[in-house]
């Protein structure tokens, strides 16, 4: 990972928890967070939704290449990003770029139950949330993979093992480089 940002940068399907273990990293860390999704919502003025609704999946795609633009690779940072972030190759090599690329790999029960329960997303407005999230899933997979220095299988965890299980891979990662 030389010459690589020294940000963490978390990637993964809706409902991974990448918002949520980005902010316990920030905390455990002290170093600033940063969240694609946020950024895009306010660069815009409203919702991710509303921005899907409004203008469509490319200008918020196009967004998403904007903001890992803007974000600057010295300094250390934490980064979530939106699931659908490795669409784009342009955007994987952002986020390598940026940093240590860590993927939160939930297992398809824990995500279908955390959708089901969780906020309303554009890519997953849909009686069949099953099927769905069965095709994206297997599209992305892939390409969460090829993004990754990092893979940890997380459904067990807490955020806060989670987070400290990042600290700690990245720490081996740091080592074994030396
Ligand atoms: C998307 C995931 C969302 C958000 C947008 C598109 C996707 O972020 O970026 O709705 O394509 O998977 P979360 O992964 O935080 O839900």
């Amino acid at each position: 990972m030389t010459g690589r940002g020294k940000s963490i940068v978390l990637i993964g399907f809706m409902g991974a928890g990448k918002s949520s273990v980005g902010r316990r990293l920030a905390q455990l860390t002290e170093l600033p967070r940063f969240d694609t999704d946020e950024m895009i919502a306010e660069d815009f003025g409203v919702s991710v939704a509303q921005i899907f609704a409004k203008h469509g999946e490319k200008a918020f795609r196009d967004a998403e290449t904007r903001m890992l633009r803007r974000l600057r690779r010295g300094s250390g940072t934490i980064i979530a990003t939106g699931g659908g972030i490795v669409l784009r190759p342009e955007n994987v090599e952002l986020l390598k770029k940026l940093g240590c690329v860590v993927h939160l790999d939930v297992d398809e029960e824990t995500l279908f139950g955390r959708l089901m329960r969780g906020p309303a997303r554009p890519l997953i407005q849909t009686e069949n949330l099953r099927a769905i999230m069965k095709k994206l899933l297997s599209e992305r997979a892939p390409l969460y993979l090829a993004a990754a220095d990092i893979v940890l299988r997380t459904s067990p965890f807490t955020q806060q093992e989670v987070a400290s299980a990042i600290l700690w891979r990245m720490q081996i990662l740091r080592n074994e480089s030396r």
